[in-house]
């Protein structure tokens, strides 16, 4: 794991954005894994606007998110299918066929997760998965003691996360819906690469846990220690409560492989 410290939300999201360009780049049919939060909105609003100036053709994508909410038709407007179609979906021409979410509306749900498992094997895996962080230190909805080794399944939300999450549903936590569809862990550290976005001070305290504390199913963020190539790109007031941040430091500054992105004064 490498941790990049940029100065603010709009340079770290900047940064995950040219990350992901680049990378369909040299792989234009990429599998991309797509999360969805406040966190990455600027992201699908950066990559958005480099398909529409012509940069690069998100639209030979083939992506699956995270998560979805139970008992949410894809119309809801709370629900992720559609914020996915409103901010990056419709914008890069993406087809609905290239497009995957977890079906939370499914009659049998376990049998619409291992077909979601299913699906992911049949595109030749996910070749870069981006993620946010939850403030129980979740990634997906993982929510704490979820199996490190766990695979697509429905899971029950905690009460801190239905609250993080309320803005959409008028503020209300009772609202929000009770249990989600989710990647499970061990989905999200198959992918080839991971790249988490952690932006502003709220999220300091739990980012230095997973990123520095000992791995834990309490903390399902944690297990991303064990990826071989995961990349946390945070902001400053993210990055308050880390240990190491002299180190984080140095390696966006000297390492060859951030040269192409440091030489940007907009990263
Ligand atoms: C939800 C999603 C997570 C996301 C988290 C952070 O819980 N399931 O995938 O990382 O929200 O949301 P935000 O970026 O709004 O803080």
């Amino acid at each position: 794991m490498e941790i990049i410290i940029r100065p603010t939300a709009e340079h770290a999201a900047r940064l995950v954005a040219r990350l992901v360009v680049a990378r369909v780049r040299t792989t234009p049919r990429l599998v991309l894994g797509c999360a969805t939060g406040r966190t990455m909105d600027p992201v699908y609003a950066e990559l958005t606007a480099a398909h529409r100036a012509g940069e690069v053709d998100l639209s030979r994508l083939t992506t699956f998110n995270l998560d979805e909410y139970v008992g949410l038709p894809p119309e809801d407007p709370r629900s992720y299918r559609r914020y996915m179609r409103e901010r990056f979906f419709e914008p890069v021409g993406l087809p609905a066929s290239s497009t995957h979410l977890p079906d939370g509306m499914a009659p049998d749900l376990a049998a619409a997760a291992r077909q979601y498992e299913q699906r992911i094997a049949a595109a030749g895996g996910i070749d870069l998965q981006l993620l946010g962080l939850g403030v129980t230190g979740h990634i997906g909805f993982n929510e704490p003691l979820s199996s490190l080794m766990s695979r697509t399944r429905e899971k029950a939300l905690t009460l801190e996360t239905r609250q993080q999450n309320a803005e959409l549903f008028g503020g209300d936590s009772k609202a929000v819906p009770k249990r989600a569809v989710t990647m499970g862990v061990g989905t999200i550290l198959d992918a080839r690469e991971v790249i988490m976005l952690v932006t502003g001070g709220a999220k300091a305290a739990v980012l230095a846990v997973a990123t520095e504390g000992p791995i834990t199913a309490r903390i399902s963020a944690t297990a991303l220690q064990l990826h071989p190539r995961c990349a946390v790109i945070v902001d400053e007031a993210a990055a308050a409560e880390l240990e190491g941040l002299e180190y984080y430091r140095f390696l966006y500054a000297e390492e060859p492989e951030w040269a192409p992105y440091r030489a940007d004064p907009d990263l």
